[in-house]
């Protein structure tokens, strides 16, 4: 099936699996823009989607947990490259914490970032493609832990942002499916980048990487490259029929009984 040429913006696009998104539909030709609160590397991966053959991209820097700055960036996105068709938002950050010493803080920056920034980010995205009035795509990142707890524990307000995107992301499949609009949720399991080991001190990780490798039933970390391609054709109208679903691309982690008998 042949995509038309699209203007698709990826938050988090600066590193990992936003930018093996933003990547993969530049090489389709789409027009992409790469909105990270880390600006050089927003920069960075927009100049690749050039050189990957991207027909447009812009590099803004956004932090998706304000307002104001994801007013700014769509602002940006519609002044530059036109009208919206798809929104990758997936932008998130990980900080582990038992609740009973969880402080306050830790739990809102976690929240703030995964949870309303994807609420922000689809309110902004949906208001741009809703003005087209034509079809669109939403992808939203959620993670296993918003279907079961992490074995390892100390995963509360990261799991609890994550279910909450599952919600969102059934609430407004079925509150845009009028409008042609479809939304969706990638589960990632683990995956290799720098926020899967954002709560691992360097020394524990070798094992760890064993014990991941041992216990997945793929038996290895995916490359960001991996989930991205689940998202790019949710992105894509190969998917037509699809929205309100989650494509879990896990390496077989939710399938699997946590005992061994
Ligand atoms: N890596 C995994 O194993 C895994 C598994 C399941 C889900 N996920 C999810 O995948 C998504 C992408 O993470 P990744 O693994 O590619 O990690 P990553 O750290 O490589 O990329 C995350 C990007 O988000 C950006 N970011 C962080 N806070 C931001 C903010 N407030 N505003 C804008 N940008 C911000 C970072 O600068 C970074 O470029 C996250 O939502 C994460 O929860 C990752």
């Amino acid at each position: 099936m042949n995509t038309p040429v699209r203007t698709i913006v990826v938050t988090g696009g600066g590193a990992g699996i936003g930018r093996a998104v933003a990547l993969q539909c530049a090489a389709r030709g789409d027009r992409v823009a790469v909105l990270d609160i880390d600006g050089p590397a927003a920069h960075s991966a927009a100049a690749a989607a050039l050189a990957a053959g991207a027909n447009a991209a812009l590099a803004v820097e956004c932090d998706v947990s304000r307002e104001e700055s994801v007013v700014r960036a769509f602002e940006e996105i519609a002044a530059s490259l036109g009208p919206l068709y798809g929104a990758f938002a997936n932008a998130g950050m990980d900080a582990g914490g038992f609740v009973h010493e969880l402080p306050f803080e830790t739990w809102k920056r976690v929240l703030d970032t995964n949870l309303t920034g994807v609420y922000l980010t689809c309110k902004y995205a949906l208001q741009q493609i809703l003005k087209t009035g034509a079809p669109g795509s939403v992808v939203c990142t959620s993670s296993p832990g918003a279907t079961v707890s992490f074995a390892a524990g100390a995963a509360g307000a990261y799991s609890a942002s994550k279910g909450g995107i599952s919600a969102l992301v059934r609430c407004m499949a079925v509150d845009y499916a009028k409008y042609g609009i479809r939304v969706n949720a990638v589960v990632p399991g683990a995956t290799e980048t720098r926020l899967m080991w954002a709560n691992v001190e360097p020394s524990a990780m070798p094992e760890m990487l064993r014990r991941i490798c041992e216990e997945v039933p793929l038996g290895r970390l995916a490359s960001p490259e991996e989930p991205a391609r689940a998202v790019v054709w949710l992105l894509s109208d190969e998917s037509s029929y699809v929205t309100g679903s989650h494509l879990v691309c896990d390496g077989g982690i939710l399938a699997k009984a946590c005992i061994s008998v």
